[in-house]
């Protein structure tokens, strides 16, 4: 059965002590949850990570980072590691955020890498696509979302992408307020998803978690759920305060 996700993306958020309570707020709302699907998932910042891995323990919230290098190791100053983040028992990572791509460059054959050396290590990528507005108002929104999905996973074979999970974020929704409308979001999905059976087969396809971002939050999450190829989603703004990032969670 696929699985059911929401997570967490808090971006260039929060200091030390206040990602520390936001934890504490989860992990008690969280306490008497006794499943992993649907799975909550949250991406801190790098320094925030040991500490969460730490806290969440045992407990059902599971780690991702935001984003790794695409080398493996050495002298590569600032850079983080896939096995860096193993280490600290880190089990998701964002690849691709449309952020990552428009402000730090982020090319096709970088991203490919980052998310064959996170398999290598068994961390699931998170890989976003989307398109941006222009691309949308001239209808070639299909067009670009299957370039990327062709460009950074169709070399993978199928027990490969059956370890990652992909986010489909339009850009001109992302920290906008203005979401996707539940159609929208229900046809790119289901395009990605036959995507994945032409290549991969369907049972496959089935089988892979496709999350919708973009201005989600806890009163439009029910309705983008509810379609049947959405199965989840990536949360920015609204991952930030607990009570709504629970809320979001229990919108299945
Ligand atoms: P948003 O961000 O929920 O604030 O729109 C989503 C994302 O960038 O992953």
């Amino acid at each position: 059965m696929r699985k059911k996700i929401v997570a967490g993306n808090w971006k260039m958020n929060k200091n030390f002590q206040e990602a520390e309570d936001l934890l504490d707020e989860i992990l008690e709302l969280m306490e008497d949850e006794q499943t992993d699907n649907p799975q909550m998932i949250l991406c801190t910042p790098f320094p925030y990570l040991e500490l969460a891995t730490d806290m969440m323990d045992e407990c059902h919230p599971k780690i991702g980072a935001q984003n790794v290098s695409e080398y493996e190791d050495g002298a590569y100053t600032g850079e983080v590691s896939c096995s860096m983040l193993k280490s600290i028992d880190v089990e998701y990572c964002i690849i691709g955020h449309s952020e990552r791509r428009k402000y730090f460059n982020e090319s096709a054959e970088s991203m490919t890498k980052k998310i064959d050396l996170l398999l290598d290590q068994g961390i699931t990528p998170i890989y976003c696509c989307g398109e941006v507005l222009e691309e949308r108002e001239a209808n070639k929104q299909f067009e670009v979302v299957k370039a990327q999905i062709q460009e950074c996973l169709f070399h993978l074979n199928a027990d490969e992408l059956q370890n990652l999970v992909i986010a489909y974020e339009p850009v001109w929704a992302i920290g906008t307020g203005k979401t996707a409308s539940s159609d929208q979001a229900q046809e790119m999905h289901a395009f990605i998803r036959n995507l994945l059976n032409e290549k991969f087969g369907k049972a496959v396809a089935d089988e892979i978690t496709i999350l919708y971002g973009g201005s989600c939050n806890a009163q439009n999450a029910r309705e983008l759920f509810a379609n049947a190829d959405v199965d989840g989603g990536l949360i920015g703004g609204a991952s930030l305060k607990a009570e709504d990032f629970y809320k979001i969670y229990k919108s299945f």
